[in-house]
């Protein structure tokens, strides 16, 4: 089979390693992807939301799978115009991403067919939004509708910041036409799992869980960032409550979506908050997460292309898909300065050394190489080193050790991930 995976990312270098160990993958193509991918690929120099030139590329080559990675190009149509084009493509239609293109819609989804969610309302006035946040407990969170580039959620801690952060959506138009409306939401607190399902219109065919570790530096402290390392299994989901997830989150939206006029096709990522109450959604994402797709990877026993074939071809009913119990872990090596600016094009040295290592791959996300192929760093999130282990502490320690003979002074990393899982695995109560 020939393939094309569309993205550049630490994700898409996860999903290229995957499908090229295929025995079905014949030819794989991945556009643009990175220094890390065009060892396993070959690269083409298409942005990933070049829709003509993406389509055009697939037919040429007569590609039998499409993949698309990132979230923007899947909210943008290039699942329709592909498939429009007659090639086979892993994703969700334009109207079915709306899930995560629209936090707006996403949350009235839930609200409309009892999925459980914090309370919310949405706003296109900013008075009317200012004065409902006043009525509310603290803290209180503000979202703009559309996608910001994982800069549009403010967590408030006062009513005071609840209205800067309106009047930065709705008055400011600092997310553009992301912030044409806002979502004023309950701030749940506790632990947030990244759960999985692979979709094919009817069926969630549930994935192990992982967890993320979204700000920046070491103890949960800095910036926000799209994730800076994660984990998989997840001490927080056991079996039953792997299953309490698939019946009241997953199998229910995508039903709904179904309902909704809009089925759901592709990988349908819920971030959830593990609440006493049970798993409630903060958001929907309809795409793999990064870094939780490298852990997903590392521990999959199954060939990943029937499992994406059979999401497309409506048979995932019939489907299983096999996982190691070993825990993985993902380390991400962020450029200094980012989520900020950063510098690019500083040489990485020590990656060659780490391909012999077991257990171990060095996902490429931000990086380049020159023509004698020495890798440089060209992104925010550079890299991500992923490790497997029989236990999470053994995971973590190759991962840290390969990390320690990278040679990039200009790349940082948390040097605590997995921490609240080896502290103490709760899920928090009111008291
Ligand atoms: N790691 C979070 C995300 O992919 O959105």
């Amino acid at each position: 089979m020939k393939i094309l995976v569309v993205g550049g990312g630490g994700r898409e270098h996860a999903l290229c390693w995957a499908l090229a160990a295929s025995p079905l993958c014949d030819e794989l193509y991945c556009a643009p992807g990175n220094a890390g991918i065009a060892e396993e690929a070959t690269c083409l120099e298409i942005g990933a939301e070049d829709v003509d030139a993406l389509v055009t590329a697939a037919t040429d080559r007569a590609i039998d799978l499409a993949v698309v990675g990132p979230e923007a190009p899947l909210v943008a149509g290039l699942v329709d115009a592909l498939e429009g084009a007659g090639v086979k493509t892993f994703g969700p239609s334009k109207a079915a991403a709306e899930l995560e293109g629209s936090k707006a819609f996403a949350k009235e989804l839930c609200a409309k067919h009892g999925i459980p969610t914090p309370a919310f309302q949405r706003f296109t006035d900013a008075e009317d939004a200012k004065a409902y946040a006043a009525s509310q407990p603290l803290p209180i969170v503000v979202k703009a509708d559309g996608l910001a580039s994982g800069k549009g959620v403010t967590v408030c801690q006062t009513h005071g910041e609840a209205e800067r952060a309106i009047d930065a959506a709705l008055v400011d138009k600092r997310f553009g036409a992301a912030g044409d409306s806002v979502i004023v939401e309950q701030c749940l607190s506790g632990q947030e799992v990244s759960a999985f399902a692979l979709v094919d219109g009817e069926t969630a065919l549930m994935l192990p869980c992982a967890q993320d570790h979204k700000p920046a530096y070491d103890g949960d402290t800095g910036p926000n960032t799209g994730g800076m390392g994660a984990y998989s299994p997840t001490p927080l989901v056991d079996e039953p409550t792997a299953e309490l997830i698939h019946a009241t989150i997953l199998q229910p939206t995508v039903e709904a979506m179904k309902a909704e006029g809009r089925p759901f096709k592709g990988l349908l990522y819920a971030g959830l908050m593990m609440t006493p109450d049970g798993p409630q959604v903060l958001e929907y994402n309809v795409r793999f997460g990064d870094p939780e797709c490298q852990v997903l990877v590392m521990r999959l026993m199954s060939d990943l292309l029937p499992a994406l074939m059979a999401a497309c071809d409506g048979v995932l009913d019939s489907f299983d898909m096999r996982w190691f119990a070993e825990t993985a872990v993902s380390v991400v090596i962020a450029a200094r300065g980012y989520p900020g600016s950063y510098q690019k094009g500083e040489p990485i040295g020590g990656l060659d050394a780490l391909k012999a290592e077991e257990d171990l791959v060095v996902f490429h996300a931000g990086t380049k190489a020159d023509a004698d192929g020495s890798v440089r760093a060209n992104g925010g999130r550079v890299l991500t080193v992923t490790a497997l282990g029989g236990t999470l502490e053994e995971a973590r320690e190759r991962a840290y050790t390969a990390i320690d003979r990278i040679d990039w002074p200009g790349g940082f990393c948390r040097r605590d991930i997995g921490w609240r899982a080896l502290a103490k695995p709760t899920i928090e109560t009111e008291d």
